[in-house]
């Protein structure tokens, strides 16, 4: 196995960290910027597997990152179960809403997705044909806690306050919506990893304002649900779980779940993880996107910081979440030096 990102994810300590970023093809990009014009708007990017396997590569060919993901996006899945998607320019996602059991109802008559998802299927497809041999193909897909917090609210909200409601007002609506997104999701990361996708990695951005036994429900079961469904079907297939904010409760997580690398937000300190998480496997993490539009010797010896804290255990070099439109491209060179310089 001689790549870099699948040996730490099978439990290798390495030298020098593999690195990739969240969000690496994006805004702060000017090729990025100029493909998303050809293509006119963002979810247009997203279907056109030429033009999203062209931006999935940019951040390749700039920086030689050891992995690629997958250009799509977390709210394609609710958009292929039947749900309304558009983006407001400027403000972010908006969704048709499900707050009643008759909207679930709905969503479930309509039952296949993969119709709707195939260019992003035909995007994977084209990456594992163009992608360098040594780089790691990521496909992804948000977690049923995550997804479901904008499926409710109808957009991205400050406290996920809509999906705590739904939760808190007609507990069978919500769990079914949780239910559906689930086998949703193993269904279209199982179709990724028909596709070529090598890793596959479920972003819970909201894990955070889960509490309690809540974060038990709703966002480790799921992710082991999915976790355990994926292996069934692709023995072998190495999970990254990303529950953002988790704190205390990354601690256990990966063995709960079974992934096999937990992704570290910038919120978790080094030295803590490193004891705490590191111990049952792989991590992943976690700079703090600020670096990126602000640069400096800060940045530089914070990712030094970081990668010496992990240095004892397998670890893949990450930001703690997508880097801003704002970042600076050449301090992301800066930061790949330090990491491997
Ligand atoms: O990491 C990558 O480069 C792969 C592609 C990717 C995108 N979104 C592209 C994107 C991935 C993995 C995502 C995940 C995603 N999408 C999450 C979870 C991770 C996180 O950031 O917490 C969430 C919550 C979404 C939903 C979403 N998509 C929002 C809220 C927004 C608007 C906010 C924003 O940043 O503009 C998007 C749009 C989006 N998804 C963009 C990109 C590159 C920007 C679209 C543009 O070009 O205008």
């Amino acid at each position: 196995m001689t790549k870099t990102i699948l040996r730490a994810l099978a439990g290798e300590t390495q030298a020098v960290p593999p690195i990739w970023m969240m969000r690496q093809a994006g805004r702060y990009l000017p090729e990025y910027r100029a493909t998303r014009a050809k293509a006119g708007d963002f979810l247009s990017l997203c279907y056109a597997p030429e033009l999203a396997a062209e931006v999935t590569l940019q951040p390749i060919r700039r920086y030689g990152f050891d992995a690629a993901i997958l250009f799509a996006d977390i709210l394609l899945l609710p958009q292929a179960l039947g749900a309304d998607l558009w983006f407001e320019t400027g403000e972010g996602p908006r969704l048709s809403t499900v707050t009643s059991a008759a909207d679930l109802a709905r969503l479930k008559a309509k039952g296949a997705i993969h119709e709707t998802l195939a260019p992003v299927y035909e995007t994977v497809r084209i990456l594992s044909r163009e992608l360098p041999k040594e780089v790691t193909l990521i496909g992804f897909a948000g977690a049923p806690w995550t997804v479901a917090t904008y499926m409710i609210a109808g957009r991205g909200t400050p406290d996920q306050g809509p999906a705590h409601a739904l939760k808190a007002a007609d507990r069978a609506t919500f769990q079914g919506l949780i239910d559906l997104l689930t086998e949703a999701t193993v269904d279209y990361l199982s179709a990724q990893v028909e596709a070529g996708a090598e890793v596959v990695k479920l972003f819970d951005s909201w894990a955070g304002s889960l509490k309690g036994r809540d974060f038990d429900d709703f966002a480790l079961e799921p992710a082991r649900r999915i976790t355990q469904a994926l292996k069934a079907r692709h023995p072998g297939l190495p999970v990254i779980a990303f529950p953002r904010e988790a704190r205390g409760r990354y601690e256990g997580f990966a063995e709960a779940t079974g992934a096999d690398c937990v992704a570290l937000d910038n919120s978790v300190a080094a030295d803590w993880a490193a004891a705490h998480v590191q111990k049952d496997g792989c991590v992943q993490g976690n700079l703090d996107p600020a670096h990126m539009v602000t640069g400096g010797e800060a940045l530089v010896a914070e990712t030094r910081r970081i990668v010496r804290a992990f240095s004892n255990g397998p670890h893949i070099f990450n930001l703690g979440h997508g880097i801003t439109p704002d970042a600076d491209p050449h301090n992301v060179q800066r930061m790949i030096d330090a990491v491997r310089g």
